[in-house]
């Protein structure tokens, strides 16, 4: 099994959210950060993983512009789709469900929501700004839904057997 991971991150917590999926997938596992290869080839993998972060409501152009280019190759895959975000519940929802283009909502095998990090140190002054304003923060904070990422690994990891019903 042959599974490539290919994220968007713009301060990095995607990318760590990746290296943990990438310990816990079995088989052989590559990712790919868009901003260094905006258009990987997925045709020597059975599961693709698409993921990225919500800033101001919108996941990144490099996502978008992927999945695009991606989606009629995506048909015989495995796919799993997640987003990094500090918003919960419902807009939670509504972020992941805007993210991604219809066609891969349906064919995707699972979908999640990770949480996300409000990380100071990275972002700039206009950022920082925003987010103290908006969201309330002042301070580094990490929200990472670890228990999220067991189960999505768990649902891509599940294989379906005609033959379950027998056992
Ligand atoms: C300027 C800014 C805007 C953000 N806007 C949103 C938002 O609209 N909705 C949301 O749920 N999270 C929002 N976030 C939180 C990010 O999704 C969160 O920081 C995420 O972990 C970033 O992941 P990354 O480091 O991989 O880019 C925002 C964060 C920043 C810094």
């Amino acid at each position: 099994m042959r599974t490539l991971i290919v994220f968007a991150t713009t301060h990095g917590c995607t990318e760590s959210v990746v290296n943990e999926l990438k310990e816990m997938l079995s088989g052989e596992v590559e990712t790919i950060n868009l901003k260094k290869d905006p258009n990987p080839s997925v045709a020597d993998f059975d599961r693709v993983i698409i993921g990225g972060s919500i800033h101001a409501g919108q996941i990144q152009r490099r996502v978008k512009d992927f999945c695009q280019m991606a989606l009629p190759a995506l048909g015989d895959k495995q796919v799993g789709l997640f987003v990094c975000c500090m918003y919960e519940g419902a807009v939670a929802r509504e972020q992941l469900q805007n993210a991604f283009p219809e066609e891969l909502h349906q064919m995707a095998k699972t979908e999640a929501i990770f949480g996300g990090e409000f990380d100071f140190r990275k972002m700039n002054f206009v950022e920082r700004m925003l987010v103290k304003k908006i969201a309330h923060v002042s301070e580094s904070v990490s929200r990472i839904d670890h228990k999220a990422i067991d189960r999505f690994v768990a649902k891509m990891e599940k294989t379906f057997s005609p033959f379950m019903f027998l056992i």
